[in-house]
Formats: C-alpha cells, structure tokens, sequence
C-alpha cells in the first residue's frame, strides 16, 4: 500500500507541494481546503497530468477531512497572507484561528501521523499545531531551514558558477530577519564558502538570504514564494516516508539545546520514520550564539503573543 501524506491549504504552497509529492510518485495524497471546488479541481488536473509525468500516485482533492484518514504525514500550508492594512497581529490572530482548527480536524482522524508546518508565522504557527494536537516533540517540525538553506545554496552556486549539487550550506534561528546563516559550515565540496569567496560578498549572500522572501514577494507584488518552498516541504516528508535519517535544519521544539527551552527554533535535526530522531548540537562560536540567542528572543515574543489570541 502507498504511503499516504495529507495537504491542507490548496493554494500555490500546498498543490505544488501535492504536484511534487505525486510527481515523485512518493506516496498518495489528499488535498484539502476550505474552499469548495479548489482542492476537487486541483487534484483532477494533477491526475489528468499524471499519464504524461508516468506516476500511479493517486490524488483526491476534498473538503472532508474525514478522507485523510490515517495519514503518514500531514503538511499544513493552510492560512492567509498578510493583506494591505493589516497589523502582524491581526495576522498573527487570524492563522492561530486557522491552524488550531486545521490540527484538530486532521489529527482526530490521523493521530500517529507526522505533523510538517509550512504557514507563517512560521515558528509561531509550529507551537500552535503542537499545542493543538498534543504530539510529542518528535512528530510537530517546522518547515523554514531547508527553503533558507536552499536560496543561501542558490546565492552561493550563482556566485561561484559551481553546481548547486556541490553547495551544501546551513541556517539556524527563527524564520525571519533574525535567521542565522553560518557561513563557516556552508561548503562547496567539502571546501569551507570561507576559503572561496570574500568576507564582503558572504555578508551580502547572507543579508540576501533572510531577506529572500521579502524579495520574492515584492517582485511577485501579490502572493509569496511556492515553488522552493514547496521543495523544500516535500523533501522533508521524503525523509520521513523512506525513513532517510537524513540532517536537515528544521524549526525543532527545544528542551534545553543550545540553552533554548520549550521553544521551537531552527537547528539540525535527524529526520526519519519517527520524525524527528534526533536534535544535532553543533559548537556555535560566541558570535553565532548571540546571534541565535537573539533570533531565540524575536520568536519567544510572538509566541508570548500567542497567549493574547481568544479561540
Ligand atoms: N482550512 C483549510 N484551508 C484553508 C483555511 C482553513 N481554515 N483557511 C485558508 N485556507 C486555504 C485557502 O483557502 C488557500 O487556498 O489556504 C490556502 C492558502 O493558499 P495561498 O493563499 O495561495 O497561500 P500560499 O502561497 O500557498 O501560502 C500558504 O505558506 O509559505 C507559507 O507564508 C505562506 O502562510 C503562507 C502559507
């Protein structure tokens, strides 16, 4: 039987995150939305597609979430984007709204699946669904290291004229402003970017990366990034389905690593079949820990946020 991962949120994240999951012929999947008709539409396009791409995933758009039944894995892009005019609070406000709802419909019907967290706030929205579901640590991951690390990666490739496949690179912290890309263990064949491009243009690859969403938002004009982060999500959710235990940095929920506590945060873990199987401790240097520290400190306020919310 295939394995089977759940989407919920139709829109650009979720349907290419379902396009690539089926694409990869990696599992079946249910794609969910409130809206009637979208996910149903969406979900027969990608299966009239799938002759012509040559997979035999299948793939079921439905507002019932009763079809999710025993799920593997539950992706989550579900949400809104900030609108013109809108506080961060009020947006804040209005996706706890929604993820609280999401995780309690979906995990009533799925409750040893693996929760991924696409919807932003990201950090934020990651102690929402965790609260909400009531999983252990291991099964609630926040998608946000893979997509940073991913256009850090492309910056690096793009300067270096090297194939992305040689660039391996890390970020740790919150999803935002306050991510913090280490430079000293992003290489390029093992080579340290360190020993390969110069101080000035790493700060600007760096300042590029964190503000990468921002700078495909405001070229889109309407709408956010979908595509890399649609990858980004599916990668992850391969290494859970083939049970990879592959290192990926992903939002983890903190109980005393790095000196973090009940915080979710990026930071290397080891994804496999279980989730999350374990949370890597790298040795920050002092810079990098105040760094992390204080992107620590950004998403401990909007969490403590939270708490204002009336469900
Ligand atoms: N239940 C199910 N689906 C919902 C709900 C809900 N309660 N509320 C909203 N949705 C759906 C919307 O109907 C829409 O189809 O979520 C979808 C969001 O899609 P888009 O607006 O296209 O947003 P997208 O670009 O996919 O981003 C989704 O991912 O990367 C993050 O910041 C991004 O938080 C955003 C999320």
């Amino acid at each position: 039987m295939n394995k089977k991962v759940t989407v919920i949120g139709a829109g650009n994240v979720g349907a290419t995150t379902a396009q690539r999951l089926v694409e990869k012929e990696l599992c079946d999947v249910v794609l969910i939305d409130i809206l009637d008709g979208i996910p149903q539409g969406k979900s027969l396009d990608l299966t009239e597609a799938a002759p012509i791409e040559k997979h035999d995933s299948h793939i079921i758009g439905t507002n019932d979430y009763e079809i999710s039944k025993d799920s593997d894995i539950i992706i989550i892009t579900a949400g809104i984007a900030r609108k013109p005019g809108m506080s961060r609070d009020d947006l804040l406000a209005t996706n706890t709204k929604i993820m609280t709802q999401v995780t309690k419909n979906v995990t009533k019907f799925s409750p040893d699946a693996i929760i991924i967290i696409v919807s932003n706030p990201l950090d934020a929205m990651c102690h929402v669904a965790f609260n909400a579901s009531n999983f252990s640590k291991n099964k609630v991951i926040g998608m946000a290291g893979v997509l940073d690390s991913a256009r850090f990666r492309a910056f690096i490739s793009m300067e270096l004229n090297v194939s992305v496949e040689n660039i391996h690179a890390f970020v740790l912290g919150g999803h935002g402003d306050t991510m913090v890309p280490l430079p000293r263990y992003s290489t390029v064949s093992g080579i340290p970017i360190t020993e390969l491009i110069s101080k000035e243009k790493i700060n600007e690859i760096v300042k590029r990366t964190a503000n990468g969403g921002a700078e495909i938002v405001s070229l889109l004009k309407s709408g956010s990034a979908f595509y890399a982060p649609a990858s980004a999500a599916v990668e992850m959710a391969e290494a859970i389905l083939k049970d990879k235990k592959k290192i990926l940095p992903c939002a983890a929920y903190l109980k005393g690593e790095y000196g973090i506590n009940d915080l979710f945060i990026g930071v290397p873990v080891k994804l496999g079949k279980n989730g999350i199987e374990e949370i890597i401790e790298i040795k920050l240097t002092d810079q990098e820990d105040s760094a992390l520290k204080k992107s620590a400190a950004a998403v401990k306020s909007l969490v403590a946020d939270l708490e204002k919310i009336s469900l």
